[in-house]
């Protein structure tokens, strides 16, 4: 039977005595499912696994996305269409350059974020596996968005009811600089509404959902809504609503894009090789249909 050890009270915990890359138990999966409705982060250390058992484990939870970069200019995939490429490494399994255009476009990680919030239906959890890591730096980030949104003050949350934000990855790439979209990438990216406040279905929590990705709200100036998100971004990410992961190789690592954020830290990525692997599974539903929110099409 798997052991669950907290990290913290109510966010992020290890899970040991479990083989992941095995067909799991009915109750091993069942206890995972309860420990990721509570802790929304779990860290499952020393997981050896090939890409396809990866995704086999990751296909208990939904349907998986398939990664962004199938649609970008740089469309020679290094991994399996269903694995998102967080790594330093080109085609070739060389380190790549710093002025490399997919290096540049994956700085954005850098960023607080939650994954595929961009897409019109986003993430429901991620799943990283690390297979070569650096031995400094590199850490994942991870802020929880329900113990963020419980500790805000009632007029904020008065405030933010109902609004719907524009998410889309040309956002939070202009934030860096990074403008150079062709016009494939244009229209894939173009902006889609995501509500600021959700309700987890699973606990009844309710949540934050926010990213870099996100620029406008709707019905509110752009400059105000640009504030506002910043202040509740920084409020999310102090310290005390913060897990950082420090990575060991073979760890896997599962969080909850419903209501976390993360965000990589730097590392020396001319130095260091680190290959990540990401599987990701699609939410069940648009965000501002899980909340009953009737949005029009812009
Ligand atoms: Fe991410």
């Amino acid at each position: 039977m798997v052991t669950i050890q907290p990290i913290t009270p109510e966010f992020a915990a290890e899970v040991g005595d479990v083989d992941l890359a095995r067909p799991l138990s009915p109750e091993d999966l069942a206890a995972i499912r309860t420990a990721f409705t509570r802790y929304a982060v779990l860290v499952f250390p020393d997981q050896t696994f090939d890409d396809e058992q990866q995704l086999a484990f990751a296909r208990h939870f939904g349907p998986l996305e398939t990664t962004v970069f199938k649609l970008r200019k740089e469309n020679k995939l290094r991994l399996h269409e269903n694995l998102a490429d967080v790594s330093n490494l080109g085609n070739d399994g060389r380190i790549l350059e710093t002025d490399n255009r997919l290096r540049l476009y994956n700085l954005g990680n850098r960023l607080w974020h939650t994954d595929s919030s961009f897409k019109r239906l986003p993430a429901y959890c991620s799943m990283l596996h690390g297979r070569s890591i650096p031995p400094v730096g590199g850490q994942t980030e991870f802020a929880d968005l329900r113990a963020a949104y419980d500790a805000l003050d009632e007029g904020t949350k008065r405030r933010i009811a109902g609004l719907v934000a524009e998410h889309s990855l040309m956002t939070s790439r202009a934030r860096l600089g990074f403008t150079d979209f062709d016009e494939t990438e244009r229209k894939a990216f173009e902006p889609v509404p995501q509500v600021v406040v959700r309700r987890l279905p699973d606990s009844g929590r309710m949540s934050l959902y926010l990213a870099s990705h996100a620029g406008a709200i709707r019905g509110m100036p752009r400059a105000e809504a640009e504030a506002l998100l910043k202040e509740l971004i920084e409020h999310a990410t102090q310290r005390q609503f913060v897990y950082s992961h420090r990575w060991r190789v073979n760890d896997l690592v599962m969080w909850d894009d419903r209501c976390t954020m993360h965000r990589g830290m730097a590392f020396d990525d001319q130095r260091y090789k680190r290959d990540m692997r990401r599987a990701t599974v699609s939410d069940v539903a648009p965000t501002c249909e899980q909340m009953g929110l009737a949005v029009a099409a812009e």
